[in-house]
């Protein structure tokens, strides 16, 4: 699958591309389930908050065939072939869970600055793309972005290692005040938004844009999957963060079939019955 010209020119000029439905309900739902199941392991990679919640499972990819299905996927994996001119590779692999009431808050920053500053990412030739496991709503902590703060470069941060149990270089109150007025409509409103959607729906970002996600206090959770995927001639050249948070398999994606999730949702139907 390829961007079209009308998506290529709104990444340029926003930042992002939203695609409502990009896969179906038969698809996500085998997904949804194994990452309730993998939330329930208390293996290293699945971080909880400091209420025991979940908060994040990385590098599901390595272990769960599904999710692996989901990394190679060409639905994902083509539109950045295309944005970068080359093949890309797994930088990280993370199932946000956004627990019903108690998932907690995901600072303002930009995720190029964590992988350049801890990484060593030459070039902000990455970027993640959220997949929608549940559906998200205004009320359940979705992830709200500024429009336009992709073309600042990467922006000064501090180092937040207080606020949630996940270290993060997060932006100063100025900055995104400054970035959202910059971003809001002449007519008036606001200068940040939050896609919204059916599980299925996917985000792609670049890696400069400004994001952030409030806590969420309502009965419903908002599992998103992020799969960070890097241009490979941009390889990380530090090794700071652990092999499952931050990937040094540098080896080119090749896809999967593009009904490979559903074959295996239909195979894992029929296992269960
Ligand atoms: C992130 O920015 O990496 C995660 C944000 C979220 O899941 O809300
Ligand atoms: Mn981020």
């Amino acid at each position: 699958m390829k961007l079209n010209p009308q998506q290529l020119k709104e990444f340029d000029e926003l930042g992002y591309v939203f695609m409502p439905g990009c896969f179906s309900e038969e698809e996500v739902a085998t997904l949804r389930a194994e990452a309730e199941e993998i939330y329930k392991t208390d293996r290293q990679e699945v971080w909880r908050e400091k209420t025991g919640a979940p908060r994040t499972a990385f590098a599901a990819h390595t272990y769960n065939e599904a999710f692996r299905l989901l990394s190679r996927h060409p639905r994902l994996v083509e539109p950045l072939q295309q944005l970068f001119g080359e093949p890309v590779y797994v930088h990280q692999f993370k199932i946000n869970a956004k627990a019903a009431f108690e998932g907690d808050v995901w600072q303002w920053h930009q995720d190029y600055g964590t992988w350049a500053r801890d990484d060593g990412m030459p070039e902000p030739r990455a970027m993640n793309i959220a997949v929608f496991l549940d559906e998200v709503m205004p009320i359940n902590g979705p992830l709200m972005i500024i429009p336009k703060s992709h073309k600042h470069g990467t922006l000064a941060a501090g180092h937040d290692t207080a606020t949630t149990s996940y270290p993060l270089w997060t932006l100063d109150k100025e900055t995104v005040t400054r970035l959202a007025a910059e971003a809001a409509p002449p007519e008036g409103g606001a200068g940040i938004v939050a896609p919204t959607g059916r599980p299925g729906s996917v985000l792609m970002f670049h890696g400069n844009l400004v994001h952030a996600s409030p806590p969420n206090i309502t009965p419903y959770p908002r599992k998103i999957v992020y799969l960070t995927l890097c241009a490979v001639s941009n390889h990380i050249t530090k090794f700071n963060r652990p092999e499952f948070i931050a990937h040094r398999d540098f080896t080119p994606i090749e896809p999967v079939a593009d009904d490979a999730l559903v074959e295996y949702a239909r195979a894992y139907k029929v296992a269960a019955e």
